[in-house]
């Protein structure tokens, strides 16, 4: 079976998956922090990805999926939406997205607290919320 690694806030996370599989269920799956505010009916962004290795294995996207991508934060040639990109037979390696990684906050809010209060203690600044990243 394909392999999939997620890379984000300096963790990577790897796993096994069949054939057919999204990134975005993948995500879900092993545990690596990807958003996905509208569920994973293509309609927000949030599971935006960069993929860094078996871009052109992955299922081809489609117009729906290009016209979504037009409004997110940073999007770049390798940009795809986790809820749209199936796996094929080669492993794929991801990074997650700054916007997708803070949705992912905005929809765990204990993790975000957590977050949140270390950066304070470190002096750093909070993200915004995802819907403030999106290019509208
Ligand atoms: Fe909303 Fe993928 S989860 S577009």
């Amino acid at each position: 079976m394909p392999k999939v690694t997620y890379r984000f806030e300096g963790r990577e996370i790897t796993t096994e998956v069949k054939p057919g599989t999204n990134l975005l269920d993948a995500a879900q799956a092993c545990g690596a922090r990807e958003g996905h505010a509208c569920g994973g009916v293509c309609a927000c962004s949030t599971c935006h990805v960069y993929v860094t290795k078996g871009f052109e294995s992955l299922v081809e996207a489609e117009d729906d999926e290009q016209d979504i991508l037009d409004k997110a934060f940073d999007v770049k040639w390798n940009s795809r939406l986790g809820c749209q990109a199936e796996v094929t037979d080669q492993d794929v390696e991801v990074v997650i997205s700054e916007e997708s990684l803070q949705a992912w906050y905005d929809e765990n809010p204990v993790e975000r607290k957590e977050r949140d209060e270390r950066l304070q203690a470190e002096g750093k600044a909070i993200p915004p919320p995802a819907r403030d990243l999106r290019n509208t």
